[in-house]
């Protein structure tokens, strides 16, 4: 059982964090997976204080367009999300980041509830200062961070009395293979009571070339993003990474559906990461994987709904089709 702690920050709202730090579970984790024969980082130790910054700067680039879209849809529902809500809901919000996607739903919930509660949910201190942001810009919001990982964050707000509206958006459910989606939906679900609501925000299938330019755009913004894992690796844990013997390797596994980013060697070479006693030896052209991202098509989505026992209330769409919103209710 994950446990916690209450950090006050600042007197109007707290952070929870898990006890165990997040750098005794990276070093184990790190260990197994880049020791395995086809190797491998999380895509949850990209966010470290400059990959969340690097990741708002891929948020604004040209080829990016999943932020683009998804901002353009939360933009335009407010009207007729809000007739979804039947009472007063708390925001929980998965994977919340610099919630500048947030500000939307938030415009939906403060103008229609005197006062709302607002859960985000990160593993990245840029929660703090999101929290700060948004506090700073709406006075009637109470804000709880949670400080850890989607599991841990679900069953914290599991025992909340309010209505929840639980957001999970950027796609970053993509991240999970099919089998981890599915667990993961399970537990949102479980934790969802009638009239609780869930929007999920999905990147579809689409061209190869646009998708594979949103995951290695011209200025190689999202190159440093994914090289900065070697970077955290070498400061965190003792690794001695030489970033100039790597590159940044995206494209689209069209058998999946998913984008797949690896860091590519460019040679053979031996890494030690002092910290957990780990030597590797990579041959040339040998990668490690980073990333998926998968892409949904709508009866693959209405699929899943099926097995995990959600109901599909909507399915919203911007303009090209790039990308889905879907309200779900348990
Ligand atoms: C792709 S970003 C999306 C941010 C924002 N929701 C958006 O749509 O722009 C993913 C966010 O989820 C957080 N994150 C990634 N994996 C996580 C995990 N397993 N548990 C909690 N937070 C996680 C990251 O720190 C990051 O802020």
């Amino acid at each position: 059982m994950q446990k916690y702690f209450k950090v006050i920050v600042n007197p109007k709202f707290c952070y929870l964090a898990p006890r165990n730090g997040l750098h005794t579970s990276m070093g184990e984790e790190v260990s197994r997976s880049l020791g395995r024969k086809v190797r491998f980082i999380h895509p949850k130790f990209f966010y470290d204080e400059e990959g969340s910054k690097l990741f708002e700067e891929i948020c604004s680039l040209p080829e990016y367009y999943l932020t683009r879209s998804e901002m353009e849809i939360l933009d335009s529902i407010g009207l007729e999300l809000s007739q979804f809500l039947v009472q007063d809901y708390a925001l929980i919000e998965l994977g919340s980041g610099s919630a500048k996607k947030t500000r939307l739903l938030l415009e939906v919930l403060t103008g229609r509830q005197e006062s709302v509660e607002y859960y985000p949910i990160d593993i990245s201190d840029v929660l703090k200062e999101s929290s700060a942001s948004l506090q700073r810009d709406y006075k009637n919001l109470k804000i709880t961070g949670i400080l850890g990982q989607y599991e841990s964050g679900l069953d914290f707000i599991k025992s909340l009395e309010q209505k929840k509206l639980i957001a999970f958006l950027g796609s970053s459910l993509g991240n999970f293979d099919y089998k981890s989606a599915i667990k993961l939906l399970k537990k949102i679900h479980d934790t969802m009571n009638p009239k609780d609501l869930f929007l999920l925000g999905l990147d579809l299938v689409k061209d190869k070339r646009i998708l594979e330019n949103a995951y290695d755009d011209f200025q190689g913004v999202t190159s440093r993003f994914n090289l900065n894992l070697l970077t955290r690796i070498n400061n965190e844990l003792g690794g001695n990474f030489d970033l100039k013997s790597f590159e940044h390797l995206a494209f689209y596994n069209s058998k999946h559906n998913r984008i797949e980013m690896h860091l590519r060697s460019k040679g053979e070479q031996e890494i030690f990461i002092s910290k957990i006693n780990l030597s590797i030896k990579l041959k040339k052209s040998e990668t490690i994987l980073t990333e998926y991202s998968y892409k949904y098509t709508i009866p693959q989505i209405e699929q899943i709904a099926n097995k995990v026992g959600f109901k599909i209330e909507k399915i919203w769409y911007d303009k090209n089709k790039f990308f889905s919103l879907i309200l779900f209710s348990a």
